[in-house]
């Protein structure tokens, strides 16, 4: 264990076992070598400018940029003088290639219904949909509000924003009207976009009575257009809303691209902060574009033949950067499914990976720990020979749970990427790459050429191996935050004050002596027992590799003598009985995995613990309900109320 510095960050964690690419995957890949990764990394490095203006010529310009970077600390500029458009680069620049008649999109509804849309007929309907919008008054600079299932018609309401210069605020369909209210509000949204209702594990959610309760409350959205995707009788308000189908019936096909200035805003996606009021991260054009198609190729090394599917929603970034944006810039085919996992029972995914022959599969921990604790009989009955590689995104992944993934899912042959990254960066910071860099299971291992990462202390200076503190990025990359949607001030204070000149993303790490990177959690997320440091994902980890624990969460709760206790919520793999022997033994285990200091003070058996709609645990809540306090805050984001009651009933 590392020596605890005043105020670092004790590190517990050991993890020894090491993963090198398998052979035959490094052989095919882009950066195919240890040696390649770190000859392209130095090159980055020792001039970021000339190396991303290099690749930058892979984008479509309209009009070539004159300088590449334009740096005033916090605002950077991108591709300065430049003109491009991310739908172009996108669609047209794959016709008239042998991509034309290629999938695009893959999509598969969760009734079982499917289609298929070539880049030649994703181009088409992205035209159409533009002169609708058009039509209906929408101009470049003016923000689209976007409310829809994981429909194809999501990704074609964006693309035809993009196309327009038209700026996308996709709000996830899980959200309340509330939200969408406050975001709309927020961006001074001028036209919406939503369906009549989408599936949810066979329910209706009804979007269309969300929207109508959130525009009543948002002035500036003056006109709504509706898709009809189940066919569910809904309110249509004369003069304000309006069918897809028939704007579209009536729409023409032919719409050229607009110039785009490289630094024109592309959208706006909401995150939650450390306030209640949720930030309107934004993103721009040439950056954010050449940014996640070159993570698309490096991380996941698409192949032309391959089917590629990350199950996130597009509501969140992941699926804007790494369903949309991403692939379709790299020409690649990107399935989409619009429902639950366990839809109708929860073999759905191994069904999808089998029907559809998914070669590079993306999803997030929480569902790996869903899937383990669903049984491996659902895995079993499926044929999951076509993957060659996996990926994690959203949080650190517990040890125990990427052996699961490697084994059961992987079939030990398929490489997988932990990816590192936020909102707020725009794409993929950090990962083994899949043919170049042996994976440590639990770290997301090394930055991408161009990213420099280091690890500070609270005065800024870097800390020393080992040891743990705030992960920063030093110098600015293409598709990093461009501020904050209407606030400037809280941008900069956010991300670029408490150490000056970096990018402060709100994460402790730390980078062990062989140069890889493990997520330590929040910096809100830090426990302080007894005038220790320990993040709550090493307490996961270590309950989470105890055969009885499916799922866990630790939170710090006040202590007279301690400062903090730990309090820890865990929800059980089936047939395992809750109870005073299983709660000795848990802190047993503990103890035995980091130390006596890591002990939980208390064990709370959970049905299900309580997710934003993206699958993080709401520690927040967990916390309030850790000390006996109240719940209080913003609570729209939940993915299931009645988890909260169970959760206090659930106390004994
Ligand atoms: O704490 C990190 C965690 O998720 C945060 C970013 O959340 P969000 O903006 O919603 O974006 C999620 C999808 C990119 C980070 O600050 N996080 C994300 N990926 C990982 C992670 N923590 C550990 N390991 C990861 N691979």
């Amino acid at each position: 264990m590392a020596e605890a510095k005043s105020g670092q960050i004790v590190n517990v964690m050991k993890e020894s076992r090491l993963f090198p690419p398998p052979p035959e995957f490094a052989a095919k890949a882009r950066i195919g070598s240890m040696e390649a990764y770190e000859k392209l990394y130095k090159e980055a490095a020792d001039d970021p400018e000339a190396f991303w203006g290099k690749l930058a010529k892979e984008l479509h310009w309209f009009k070539p940029f004159e300088k590449v970077l334009d740096w005033q600390e916090p605002f950077a500029n991108w591709f300065v003088g430049g003109q491009t458009n991310v739908s172009y680069n996108c669609l047209d620049a794959h016709l008239g290639t042998p991509r034309q008649n290629k999938a695009a999109l893959i999509w598969e509804g969760e009734p079982g219904d499917s289609r298929v849309y070539t880049y030649q007929m994703l181009h088409r309907e992205v035209c159409k949909f533009a002169n609708v919008l058009k039509g209906l008054g929408v101009k470049k600079g003016d923000v689209v509000a976007v409310y829809m299932p994981m429909v194809p018609e999501l990704a074609i309401a964006m693309l035809a924003c993009a196309r327009i210069g038209a700026i996308h605020s996709v709000v996830f369909g899980g959200f309340s009207a509330e939200a969408i209210a406050d975001r709309n509000n927020d961006a001074s949204a001028k036209l919406q976009i939503t369906a009549d209702a989408g599936w949810r594990r066979g329910k209706q959610i009804p979007l269309k009575v969300n929207v109508d309760e959130a525009l009543a409350k948002s002035p500036t959205v003056k006109k709504c257009i509706v898709l009809k995707r189940i066919g569910c009788a809904v309110n249509m308000q004369e003069g304000r809303d309006f069918w897809w189908h028939e704007l579209m019936a009536k729409a023409s096909a032919d719409c050229p691209a607009e110039p785009m200035d490289s630094e024109d805003p592309l959208f706006i996606l909401y995150t939650s902060g450390s306030t209640g009021k949720p930030k309107g991260v934004k993103h721009t054009t040439a950056g954010y574009n050449l940014f996640v198609k070159k993570t698309t190729e490096w991380v996941f090394d698409i192949r032309d033949e391959d089917v590629y599917w990350c199950t996130a929603d597009i509501g969140w970034v992941t699926g804007h950067s790494y369903i949309v944006y991403g692939p379709l810039s790299a020409g690649a085919t990107s399935l989409m499914y619009e429902g639950a996992p366990n839809a109708p029972d929860e073999g759905r995914f191994w069904e999808i990976i089998e029907k559809y022959r998914v070669n590079i599969f993306y999803t997030a921990p929480t569902a790996i720990r869903a899937f383990i604790k669903w049984g491996d009989h659902w895995v079993d009955a499926h044929d999951l020979s076509s993957l060659r590689l996996l990926g994690t995104v959203g949080e650190g992944i517990n040890p125990e749970a990427w052996m699961w993934y490697h084994r059961k899912i992987g079939g030990e042959r398929c490489p997988i990427v932990d990816t590192w990254w936020q909102t707020e960066t725009g794409g993929i910071m950090m990962t083994p790459l899949p043919g170049a860099i042996p994976t440590k299971p639990g770290s997301c291992c090394k930055p991408l050429p161009g990213i420099i990462p280091e690890v500070v202390g609270e005065d800024g200076k870097p800390v020393e191996p080992g040891n743990g503190g705030w992960l920063v990025i030093t110098k600015p990359w293409p598709a990093m935050i461009r501020g904050i949607w209407g606030d400037d001030e809280r941008f900069k204070i956010q991300y670029y004050s408490d150490v000056p000149g970096k990018y402060l993303c709100g994460d402790n790490a730390r980078c062990d002596e062989d140069g890889y990177y493990w997520i330590m959690g929040r910096i809100d997320d830090v426990l302080n027992v007894s005038g220790h440091r320990l993040s709550t994902i090493e307490i996961e980890s270590a309950l989470v590799s105890h055969p009885a624990v499916a799922e866990a969460a630790s939170v710090g709760r006040p202590h007279d003598l301690k400062g903090e206790a730990v309090a820890v919520f865990v929800t059980l793999t089936n047939g395992f009985e809750a109870g005073e022997a299983l709660r000795k033994e848990l802190k047993g285990h503990v103890r035995k995995e980091i130390g006596a200091l890591a002990v939980p003070d208390d064990i709370h058996f959970t049905a299900a613990l309580p997710k934003t709609r993206s699958g993080k645990i709401m520690r927040r809540l967990l916390r309030d309900i850790a000390a006996g306090r109240e719940t209080v805050g913003d609570t729209t984001t939940i993915e299931d109320y009645s988890v909260l009651a169970r959760l206090r009933q659930d106390e004994d």
